[in-house]
């Protein structure tokens, strides 16, 4: 996820594209550049770092183009550096263009256009759009205001995956194009001039006019005019959106907290974790790993090591390993394994997950299994973070920046990437076949299911209503479920401050079952067919003894004898967390809303834990 600025109009470009980018690092923040269109031709300045850095590139306040764009960049393909950043040109340096997304298919076109004669300077997806444009514009002997709209719709016909891209070329001062699929992108109409972002906050101080682009709808913009176009360059008619937002709550696109906003986020970090890894009829494709069939068969266990929330993914994770894999899988508390001196010979593959690559507890384990010569894959959602740079392999999860402090759409792209390499290594090791068939396809599906659970919102919001003012709330679950109870009362305890335990159901009769009197609030979460009955009468036991009770459950069950059931879709039980956890992320932020605490950044946390 990037953020991308441009601008067209009779004012110095250069500043309002730098404001405008500054706006919208939450969107990504380890690289930035502009590109303007000056009289000598177009010009570029762009390097590694945050947005701020742009000013002390030498020239920069020199710049005096009236057109030009922006980006800064949340790494996908490529390490954060100066010559993967954005913009990027073609060899010929005719056409600049920045992009947010990920283009599926860019190996292939890399091809062939280096059979074309064309050279890539970079080892980003991007690259490759600006010279097709180049190479689709020489080809075109029409010359006219339309010349260079004809060359970016033809380049996008190439794409595969998703796209937010504003063009630029020497060869027309009057004009700039934009187009998108999948990725945001808005337009913002001025006076004689108008801008383009990657979401409305970036431009929100120069206008209140928006235009909102489809997918697959093209603009051609000048300096007085904006004209749009479908996916066969057919004039479509569009309607002017006056946007009453605030600059400050434009940052998170209207949400009330980035938490919400990302949780609203996961259907897209899911579908670009997904990325172009699972194509039907295609093996899953982790081109990094490069992991053998005899390495695979000659692992003697897995670890997967992570903290708090990753640690849940790695939890779901065991389970699909084992299950599908047969490895011996175990999961581990990095401040825990560190001390332990766990058994790890050159036979282990130990698998660290990191939203941030940062942790300190997680990198620390990662350096003791290195010492003792296992094979390291670090899962991160942040290319070129620490982690990355002490791990053998690393592998990434593109959820995009994370701000809130509670971990959401971090934790279900995590799940779904642990998902991939599971597939991956069955698939490596000729193992599971049907069962691999099966789960392939039910990942496809995820992102749109999971815009269904996320329709649960009104009801959830309703049963937190009703318990806010709990001390305690207890999550049950077996199985794969209980790896989600897990991370549900971390989730609720730490933006609410409510004492949240999560035991497995059948434990309940072990001990903890005294602690239910009436009133408590338990909440359960059934999602394995061959569990649920097993699990509704241990939620009849706490019934009894006065409770009350949330299910969230994809199986049949009598909806009357619970407080409040929340239906969600089925789906493989191996990733049937992505869809469970929503409910309860959406739960843990409105009792923290209905508490009037600050649910992006609650009391004693960091996002962060960079030390011991
Ligand atoms: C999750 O909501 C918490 N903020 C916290 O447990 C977090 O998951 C943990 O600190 C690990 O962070 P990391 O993924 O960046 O390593």
């Amino acid at each position: 996820m990037c953020g991308i600025v441009g601008y067209i109009g009779t004012r110095k470009a250069s500043p309002i594209l730098i404001n405008g980018l500054l706006r919208l690092e939450y969107r990504g923040y380890d690289s930035a550049g502009i590109a303007t269109l000056e009289d000598e031709g177009l010009t570029v300045m762009k390097d590694k770092g945050r947005v701020k850095n742009l000013y002390n590139i030498p020239g920069i306040d020199d710049l005096k183009g009236t057109i030009g764009i922006a980006h800064t960049r949340w790494a996908t393909h490529g390490k954060p550096s100066k010559e993967n950043s954005h913009p990027h040109v073609d060899n010929s340096k005719s056409f600049s263009v920045v992009h947010n997304g990920i283009i599926e298919n860019y190996n292939e076109l890399r091809k062939f256009l280096t059979d074309k004669g064309y050279k890539f300077y970079s080892q980003t997806d991007t690259e490759v759009i600006p010279n097709l444009i180049h190479y689709y514009y020489n080809k075109d002997t029409k010359n006219d205001d339309m010349k260079l709209l004809r060359a970016v719709n033809k380049a996008c016909k190439d794409l595969k995956g998703s796209f937010a891209v504003e063009v630029i070329s020497k060869y027309d001062k009057e004009h700039m194009v934009v187009v998108r699929k999948d990725s945001p992108l808005v337009i913002g109409k001025g006076d004689g001039e108008n801008y383009i972002s990657s979401d409305i906050p970036a431009i929100l101080s120069f206008t209140k006019d928006f235009y909102l682009l489809n997918d697959l709808e093209f603009a051609l913009l000048s300096r007085d005019d904006i004209k749009f176009y479908d996916i066969d360059l057919n004039p479509v008619e569009k309607r002017v959106q006056v946007i009453e937002w605030d600059a400050a709550s434009a940052e998170k696109e209207g949400y009330e907290d980035y938490m919400l906003k990302e949780i609203h986020e996961q259907p897209t970090a899911i579908r670009e974790t997904i990325g172009a890894k699972l194509n039907e009829g295609s093996k899953c494709d982790f081109d990094e790993l490069k992991f053998t069939k005899e390495y695979l068969q000659g692992v003697n266990k897995i670890y997967l090591v992570a903290c708090g929330t990753a640690m849940h993914a790695g939890l779901a994770g065991k389970v699909m390993l084992e299950k599908l894999c047969k490895i011996p899988t175990e999961v581990d508390i990095a401040s825990e394994f560190r001390y332990r001196d766990p058994i790890i010979d050159d036979k282990t593959l130990c698998i660290f997950i990191s939203q941030s690559g940062e942790t300190a507890d997680t990198i620390a384990a990662l350096k003791l299994s290195r010492e003792k010569k296992a094979r390291t894959l670090a899962i991160t959602n942040v290319i070129g973070s620490s982690i990355t740079r002490e791990a053998d392999y690393s592998i990434y999860t593109h959820a995009g920046p994370e701000i809130a402090v509670a971990s959401t759409k971090a934790y279900t792209s995590q799940v779904v990437l642990l998902a991939l390499l599971t597939i991956y290594f069955a698939e490596t090791l000729g193992v599971s076949k049907k069962e691999v068939e099966d789960l392939k396809k039910e990942i496809i599906e995820l992102p749109k299911k999971v815009e269904e659970v996320l329709k649960t919102d009104e009801q959830v919001r309703e049963f937190g209503h009703r318990i806010y003012q709990e001390k305690d709330v207890f999550f049950l679950g077996r199985g794969i479920d209980e790896t989600v109870a897990r991370e549900s009362a971390l989730k609720l305890k730490e933006i609410s401050y409510i004492h949240a335990d999560s035991y497995p159901a059948g434990e309940l009769k072990h001990g903890p079952i005294a602690l239910i009197e009436n009133g408590i609030t338990v909440i359960s979460i059934m999602t394995d067919p061959k569990l649920v009955e097993k699990t509704v009468s241990n939620i009849q036991e706490v019934i009894t003894r006065g409770a009350k009770t949330l299910v969230v459950t994809n199986q049949k069950v009598d909806d009357k004898m619970f407080d409040t059931v929340v239906h969600i879709p089925e789906t493989s039980p191996f990733v049937s967390p992505i869809l469970s956890v929503i409910p309860l992320q959406l739960l843990s932020y409105y009792i923290s809303k209905e508490k009037g605490l600050d649910v992006d950044k609650p009391r004693n946390l960091a996002k962060s834990v960079t030390v011991e």
